[in-house]
């Protein structure tokens, strides 16, 4: 049996925050020009907890979006799994809240994999339906960037959105034109630095002197991660490549991660593929961390960029470190 994505959806916070809410409205020392040059943003949706809107919240939208695309109900499906570096709360996991708040009955965990999350989560799941042990999975990639930004560094803030996306992923025959093919994954803990939250888990809880030096948000090294991103997703496509014995014109679509746009066009130059075959969605909506993808995939569908037979790339590099790339084969 083969695995194939055979329905998408997503989930926006209808709060758009265009660059001036930084300057404007937080009085941040910082502008336009310098956040449209340096990152491709424009603006991003965030999220209003105070309505309810959660990573659970998004994930479960998201989720409906997908089942309504699929012709299916939530009691269909085996398995949720949510990736996510910013649950609701610690501990139950995202993906049981969404259960719940499906109404679903199969069984559900969380993966965390910062921004390659949906890589990551989407080779697990590929894995799972392969092998049997479930045959249809609600795979989401939701986060809830602004619950762990630091909206007095500049450096970080504006540099997210929230979003959750979602793909059905179902056993399907092996003459079936969709399949999720293999990946290739990569991680190096000791990039561990650079980019992390240092506080808030065993060895750092959570007191007074961390909340006032703001340990439990965001941190990055922002140069040292752009510099890593490029030339790790570069290198791990190539060999992707060399491995599947592919080339970059059989690609239909590159699907990257939305970190930052000149990452993006670096890695699409340095890779030869066609600015009209990069998917890009950073200018409105941001880093959505493991929703970057899926959500891209949705709207591409949405644009109608994405047919029946075409293999699509997915590439990704985010905090641990942790990267990868994998392609899909689109079948409905
Ligand atoms: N507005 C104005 N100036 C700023 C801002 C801002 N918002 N942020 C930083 N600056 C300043 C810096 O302080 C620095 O000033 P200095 O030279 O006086 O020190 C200057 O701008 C240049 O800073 P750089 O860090 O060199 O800027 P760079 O061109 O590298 O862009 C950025 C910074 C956008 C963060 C970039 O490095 C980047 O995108 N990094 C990678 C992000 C990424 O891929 N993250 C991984 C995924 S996230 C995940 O896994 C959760």
């Amino acid at each position: 049996m083969k695995a194939a994505i055979t329905a998408t959806g997503r989930y926006f916070p209808a709060r758009e925050v265009p660059n001036s809410y930084f300057y404007d409205d937080l009085g941040l020392d910082t502008n336009d020009e310098w956040i449209v040059s340096r990152t491709g943003i424009e603006t991003r949706r965030l999220a209003d907890p105070s309505k309810g809107e959660t990573c659970s919240f998004m994930a479960t939208q998201a989720a409906r979006a997908c089942l309504a695309d699929a012709g299916l109900e939530a009691g269909d499906l085996d398995a949720i799994v949510v990736a996510t570096v910013t649950p609701d709360q610690p501990l139950p996991s995202v993906a049981c809240f969404t259960q719940a708040a499906l109404g679903a009955k199969g069984f559900a965990f969380d993966l965390v994999a910062a921004c390659s999350g949906f890589v990551y989560g989407l080779d697990v799941c590929a894995a799972m339906v392969e092998s049997g042990r479930a045959k249809r999975v609600m795979f989401i990639g939701a986060d809830h960037m602004s619950s762990i930004l630091d909206f007095a560094d500049r450096n970080t803030c504006i540099l997210f959105g929230d979003a959750a996306g979602a793909v059905l992923i179902e056993q399907v025959p092996d003459d079936h034109p969709g399949t999720i093919h293999r990946s290739l994954l990569r991680a190096d803990g000791t990039g561990a630095k650079h980019l992390q939250i240092p506080a808030g888990g065993g060895r750092l809880p959570i007191d007074e002197g961390i909340l006032a030096e703001r340990m439990h948000k965001v941190k990055q090294e922002g140069r040292v991660v752009f510099r890593h991103a490029v030339s790790s997703i570069v290198k791990v496509v190539r060999q992707y490549f060399e491995e599947e014995q592919l080339d970059v014109e059989d690609v239909a679509l590159f699907i990257p991660h939305q970190a930052n746009r000149r990452i993006i066009e670096a890695a699409a130059d340095r890779l030869r593929v066609p600015r009209d075959k990069t998917v890009i969605t950073i200018d409105r909506f941001a880093n959505t961390t493991a929703a970057s993808i899926p959500t891209a995939l949705d709207l591409a569908r949405e644009e109608g960029r994405v047919k029946v037979g075409d293999r699509l790339l997915f590439a990704t590099f985010g905090a641990g470190f942790t990267w990868g790339a994998q392609t899909i084969t689109w079948g409905v």
